[in-house]
């Protein structure tokens, strides 16, 4: 069976041509350059180049899949959640094709996408039920029963931020670009000191399932307010410093009207920052393994492309017998259409069709 998967929900437009559980093609045509110029997704400005770079992704998807329009066995395409007027380029490109080719159509759940990341490239007997699920992006961060592979059942969410949002924030407060989660983690890992506990470790009580990351986001922007006037105070060098770090170099906003931190500063705080984020989110799914008594983890969502917080759980997962999976690639980690396809594979496999309305 052949299948054509896209996915729109924030800023990347992604097509992906499957035939059964074999991924063909993946084509994933990002904005960030784009979206880095404003530090955040303008979702007009997502929608405009959605609509822009649609065809083009579904064209080189069929030509690197060696596939023509008439082999396609049903169209896949996320209808929820994420940006309204990104999701309807997406649907509207999937359904006008579902309905031309006479083929089915199936609404994905994106989240529900993001925890099927982890089936690809992988033994389907590799994900074990009941497992605790971390689902954790820039749009929701949330821990799930996994009960079996179609049946699920929320156990606790964010009050407020998700995590890789708070991420994005503290990259924007600190004049970078975006997103921030993989700046922030490779200042992170240049950072050299002991871990200080700078900041909140925000649990929402003992046994909360729950997570609030805009009290940390706060924390963390005041202290960066507060060493950005020493900066200016003692008359340091804040400006360039940020134009030393490679990767990120790039995506810099060399416009920033604010002084810059010193690298040192940003180094530490970012270390700090991701200390905390990883503490409270594996704290929470070990808590959560142990209310529903379960040994099997399961990470999913953009956030789980963070080294820090993979190696977290799976050193903790290996110390106390638990089996812990996270996508096999940091690109299943991401937003992308391979995830919608194999969900829609494992779906149509159940011999199921749409999975709530778009
Ligand atoms: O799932 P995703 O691609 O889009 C949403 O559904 O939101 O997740 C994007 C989020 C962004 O907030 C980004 O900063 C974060 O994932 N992210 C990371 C890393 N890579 C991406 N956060 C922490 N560390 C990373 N390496
Ligand atoms: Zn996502």
């Amino acid at each position: 069976m052949v299948i054509l998967a896209f996915e729109t929900s924030c800023d990347d437009t992604s097509v992906a041509v499957f035939r059964d559980t074999v991924l063909l093609s993946l084509v994933t045509v990002s904005q960030i350059a784009e979206h880095a110029k404003t530090s955040g997704v303008v979702p007009e400005v997502a929608a405009r180049l959605h609509a822009n770079n649609a065809l083009g992704a579904l064209g080189e998807a069929l030509e690197k899949a060696g596939v023509s329009l008439r082999e396609i066995d049903a169209v896949a395409c996320t209808a929820n959640p994420g940006l309204v007027t990104s999701l309807l380029v997406g649907k509207t490109v999937a359904k006008t094709l579902s309905e031309t080719l006479e083929k089915p159509l199936l609404w994905i759940d994106h989240i529900e996408a993001h925890m099927f990341a982890n089936y690809l490239e992988r033994d389907e007997s590799d994900i074990r039920f009941p497992a605790v699920c971390l689902t954790v992006s820039g749009g929701h961060n949330e821990i799930y029963l996994w009960k079996s592979m179609f049946e699920r059942e929320l156990l606790g969410e964010t009050t407020d931020d998700a995590a890789g949002e708070a991420f994005d924030k503290v990259a924007k407060a600190m004049g970078l670009g975006f997103p921030g989660g993989p700046i922030i983690s490779e200042l992170a890992s240049e950072y050299s000191g002991e871990y200080r506990g700078m900041f909140p470790i925000v649990m929402l009580g003992r046994d909360s399932l729950d997570f609030s990351f805009s009290g940390l986001k706060t924390a963390v922007k005041r202290e960066i307010d507060r060493r950005m006037a020493l900066n200016v105070f003692e008359g340091g060098d804040p400006d360039g410093v940020a134009a030393t770090l490679t990767s990120v170099r790039s995506q810099t906003r060399q416009d920033s009207p604010l002084p810059r931190l010193g690298l040192d500063d940003m180094r530490e705080i970012a270390f700090e920052f991701e200390r905390t984020v990883t503490e409270i989110l594996s704290r929470k799914l070990f808590l959560a393994a142990e209310k529903v008594s379960t040994k099997n983890l399961v990470l999913a969502g953009g956030v789980s492309a963070n080294d820090f917080l993979r190696k977290t759980i799976s050193d903790r997962a290996e110390k106390e017998g638990f089996d812990f999976v996270c996508p096999v690639s940091k690109t299943y980690s991401q937003d992308n259409a391979a995830m919608v396809g194999i969900l829609a594979y494992y779906r149509l496999r159940e011999g199921g069709t749409a999975h709530s309305e778009a």
